[in-house]
C-alpha cells in the first residue's frame, strides 16, 4: 500500500480557528442590496441566425451574471459568439432563445422602443471603427449625445477623461486612429452610461495606441465605476480584467477571475 502522506496537524486553537472564519463586514457594514445585484443576468442565452436553408449557431445556452463596476473582458476566436453576446447586452440584437435583463428590466421580449430607449439611457457602445462625424470637430461630435442624453457630464469632462483637451477644437481628419477612438469612448461616456460595450476597441489600432486607448477605458471604469465589457482575440489584454469569459463555438468554454488587475502599461504583447 502506497503511504499516505498526512501533514501532522495541531490541536486547533480558538485563533487558528477564528482564521478560517469568513471576515466580518468592515465599519461600513454590509453592502446595499442594489450594488451586489448583478446589473446583467443571462440565463440559458441562445442565438441563430437564418438564412434560407443555412442555419448558423452563434451562441449556445450562454449563462452570465456581470456585477456593477466589474470590467469584463470577452476573449474567443473569431466567430466565436462574442459580438452576437456584446449586441444582446446592449440591446442591439434579440437572442432566439433564453432571458436576459439589465437591473430590472428584461431585455427578451422587450419592443423595439423599450430596447432603443435602453440604449439611448444605460449603454456606451466603442466599436473598431469610429463612426465619427468628419465635418464636426471632437466637442462638437461628443456634444451631439448630450442633446439626448438625460443627465450628461459637461462635454469638456468627457473630452478631459479620454485625454483630448487639447485636441478638441480639431477635425476627425486631423486626428490619429488612436485619437479617433478615444473621441469615440468620449462620445460614448459623455451621457454617464452604465455600462461601456466595446467591441474590438483596439482592433484597427498599432500596439502603442492601443494600449493607450485600453488605458482610457481602465480609466473610466475605475474612476467613474462605469461596467465595462472588452472584446478581443489578444489574450495579452486578459490581464486588465476582474473576470476573463472565454468564448468558443458559440459557448462559455471557461471564466477565470484576476486577483489584482494589471494596468494596461503592464501588459505586453
Ligand atoms: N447577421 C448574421 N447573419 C448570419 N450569421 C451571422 C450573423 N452575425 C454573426 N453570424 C455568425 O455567427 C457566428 C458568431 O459571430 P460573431 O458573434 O460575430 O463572432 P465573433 O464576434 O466572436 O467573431 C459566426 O459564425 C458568424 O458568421
Ligand atoms: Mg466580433
Amino acid at each position: 500500500m502506497i503511504p499516505v502522506n498526512t501533514p501532522a496537524r495541531a490541536t486547533p486553537t480558538i485563533e487558528s480557528v477564528q482564521a478560517t472564519l469568513p471576515e466580518a463586514p468592515g465599519p461600513a457594514g454590509p453592502a446595499p442590496a442594489d450594488a451586489r445585484e448583478p446589473l446583467f443576468v443571462a440565463r440559458g442565452l441562445g442565438k441563430v441566425y437564418r438564412s434560407g436553408e443555412i442555419e448558423v449557431v452563434a451562441l449556445h445556452d450562454v449563462d452570465l451574471d456581470v456585477r456593477r463596476g466589474e470590467f469584463i473582458v470577452l476573449l474567443g476566436p473569431s466567430g466565436s459568439g462574442k459580438s452576437t453576446l456584446l449586441n444582446i447586452l446592449g440591446g442591439l440584437d434579440a437572442p432566439s432563445s433564453g432571458d436576459v435583463r439589465f437591473e430590472d428590466h428584461p431585455l427578451t421580449g422587450a419592443s423595439d422602443a423599450e430596447l432603443t430607449a435602453y440604449r439611448r439611457e444605460h449603454v456606451g457602445f466603442v466599436f473598431q471603427f469610429y463612426n465619427l462625424i468628419p465635418s464636426l470637430t471632437v466637442r462638437e461630435n461628443v456634444a451631439l449625445v448630450t442633446d439626448i442624453a438625460r443627465d450628461p457630464m459637461p462635454v469638456d469632462e468627457a473630452i478631459d477623461l479620454v485625454g483630448l483637451t487639447p485636441r478638441r477644437d480639431h477635425f476627425p481628419a486631423q486626428l490619429s486612429g488612436g485619437e479617433q477612438q478615444r473621441v469615440a469612448i468620449a462620445r460614448a461616456i459623455v451621457k454617464r452610461p452604465q455600462v461601456l460595450l466595446c467591441d474590438e476597441p483596439t482592433g484597427a489600432l498599432d500596439y502603442r495606441t492601443g494600449k493607450l486607448v485600453l488605458e482610457v477605458i481602465a480609466r473610466i471604469n475605475a474612476e467613474l465605476g462605469t461596467t465595462a465589457i472588452v472584446i478581443t482575440h489578444n489574450a495579452a489584454i486578459a490581464g486588465m480584467a476582474d473576470r476573463v469569459v472565454y468564448l468558443g463555438d458559440g459557448t462559455i468554454q471557461r471564466i477565470t477571475s484576476n486577483a489584482t488587475k494589471l494596468a494596461p502599461s503592464e501588459l505586453s504583447w
